[in-house]
């Protein structure tokens, strides 16, 4: 353990989304509903959905690489590899299928970590304790989703709102003493279970119990998780400003998750942000989970709308209920 604190760089962010576009005039043929009651009460036009043998292993696999190209580490020097999933291919174990994927020869920790749409930075979280402390220097988080298959698609409630997409970034020690992590925190409060789950459906022993489960889809309480997300965030992201010792002044972009535009607008009201300075990009991606806040970032960087070289409030929420937030430096050359 190092007897100080090992700062922390972000050396490299991916994604990849499916090339399967479902909008929503395509959803009217599943459903009653319009472009105009989905686009005015999400700001989501259309989505990506994976299609035929694609899954979110081969999302997370491109998005891995995308980030560790962008890093410029040699994959075998990664030392763990942890995936962010909530809507998983592989329960045993999406980091271990990474592992797989990317060719790693060396035997590192791989495992994945379920805090639904608030992964990544639960998992950055993870990544600053274990690189700060010194146990791990080059850590690669990929948040993937495979959404589209564990929705209900006669729900029209909740299925208009999901996309599939994967987003990775690689973390390692910083060798020029400035940690990039500028604050972080993340949160949860079970007592809200109830407004997203998405139950387990395996079959008991036949001499226990016999039975036929139907498979599980994701439930969701839409009205109720709104109001949840729209009462505790704007406050939330407001005070993890203030308590880092920065102003709202200090920070040139607000990219959250990518749930709903009105959830956004409320942080961006309470924050008091022009629309140029917050992210939005779930027009055309819907919700991709944990993947969505990487995907923001690269594709925001990518159309000029986000310099490099600035500092970020991310900001997230999910299933659980978790949320969490994070003040992160964008250094020139990760995306
Ligand atoms: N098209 C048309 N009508 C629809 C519809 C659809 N896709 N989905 C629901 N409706 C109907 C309902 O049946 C209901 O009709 P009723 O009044 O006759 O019963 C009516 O619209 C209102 O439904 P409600 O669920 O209360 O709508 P809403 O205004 O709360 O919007 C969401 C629903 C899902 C768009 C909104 O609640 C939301 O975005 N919540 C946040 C969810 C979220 O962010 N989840 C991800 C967390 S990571």
């Amino acid at each position: 353990m190092a007897d100080k604190l090992i700062p922390l760089k972000i050396a490299g962010i991916g994604y990849c989304v499916p090339e399967t576009v479902v909008t929503n005039d395509d959803l009217t043929k599943l459903y009653e509903t319009s472009d105009e009651w989905i686009y005015s009460r999400t700001g989501i036009k259309e989505r990506r959905l994976v299609s035929g043998n694609e899954n979110a292993i081969d999302l997370g696999e491109k998005a891995a690489k995308d980030a560790i190209a962008k890093s410029g580490i040699d994959p075998e020097d990664l030392d763990m590899i942890i995936a962010a999933s909530a809507a998983p291919i592989e329960i045993y174990s999406m980091g271990c299928q990474i592992h797989k994927r990317l060719g790693i020869k060396k035997q590192v920790p791989a495992f994945d970590i379920s805090a639904a749409c608030s992964g990544l930075i639960y998992g950055l979280s993870i990544a600053k304790g274990l690189i700060n402390s010194g146990m791990y220097k080059n850590i690669l988080i990929v948040a993937t989703d495979n959404n589209s298959k564990l929705l209900d698609w006669t729900d029209r409630g909740t299925s208009i709102l999901f996309g599939d997409g994967a987003g990775a970034m690689v973390v390692t020690a910083s060798d020029d003493g400035v940690d990039d992590i500028i604050s972080i925190d993340i949160r949860s409060d079970g007592n809200y279970d109830h407004l997203i789950s998405l139950p387990f459906s395996g079959k008991n022993c036949p001499l226990v119990e016999p039975n036929d489960v139907l498979p599980s889809t994701i439930k969701m309480n839409g009205r109720g998780v709104y109001a949840f997300v729209v009462k505790i965030l704007p406050n939330y992201v407001d005070n993890l400003i203030k308590n880092s010792g920065l102003t709202v002044d200090d920070i040139d972009y607000l990219i959250p998750h990518q749930a709903n535009v009105r959830i956004i607008q409320a942080v961006q009201e309470r924050l008091n942000l022009p629309d140029e300075k917050v992210i939005t990009n779930l027009k055309y991606y819907g919700n991709t989970s944990a993947a969505s806040i990487p995907i923001a970032i690269v594709e925001s960087v990518a159309q000029g709308k986000v310099k490099l070289g600035s500092k970020v409030v991310l900001c997230g929420f999910g299933a659980g209920m978790t949320w969490g937030g994070a003040i992160v430096r964008l250094r020139e050359g990760i995306c």
